[in-house]
């Protein structure tokens, strides 16, 4: 039995994450979604929040679990008993900045990393767009899960209103 960590800040989980957690449930028998918290980024959602959303997205899928974790990644892949972390890539930046990521953390416990391409016709999705583009009043919708819509357009009106 492989059990396989998607770690990730998911604020908010988008169409693309829900590519790369398909497509390890077709490679692996059990898969953990891990939200964690990237502390160079602000957030937009709290943790539990993203749980919520990420376990909404994720329910058709019984070998899914979605769980919150603290600390070193690989800390969290000894206790949950993972043999692989599945990160997506979408470009050569998302390269640089997870292979080092990948090497250390090999490095520090022997754990290895599963890079998936993403779909190419969602290669320019990411979190941190859809947060911007929501922000200034964009349409989202093509981007992230149904559930997800109506909380960010929510998050926004809360923000903009102070
Ligand atoms: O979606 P993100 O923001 O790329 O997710 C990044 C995350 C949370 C998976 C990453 O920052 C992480 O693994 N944090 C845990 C702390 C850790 O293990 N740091 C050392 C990495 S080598």
């Amino acid at each position: 039995m492989t059990r396989a960590v998607c770690p990730g800040s998911f604020d908010p989980v988008t169409v693309g994450h829900l590519d790369v957690i398909a497509r390890a449930v077709d490679l692996y028998d059990e898969v953990v979604v891990a939200v964690g918290s990237n502390v160079s980024k602000r957030a937009l959602f709290l943790p539990q929040e993203r749980i919520v959303m990420l376990r909404e997205a994720c329910a058709a899928w019984p070998s899914v679990s979605v769980t919150l974790f603290s600390g070193l990644l690989v800390d969290f892949c000894r206790q949950s008993g993972a043999e692989v972390i599945v990160k997506g890539l979408r470009s050569g930046a998302d390269y640089d900045y997870e292979v080092q990521m990948a090497q250390m953390n090999r490095t520090l416990t022997g754990v290895d990393t599963a890079f998936m391409p993403t779909a190419p016709q969602l290669s320019y999705v990411s979190s941190s767009l859809v947060r911007e583009v929501a922000s200034l009043g964009g349409d989202v919708t093509p981007f992230v899960p149904g559930g997800v819509l109506d909380r960010i357009q929510r998050r926004v009106a809360e923000q903009a209103g102070g």
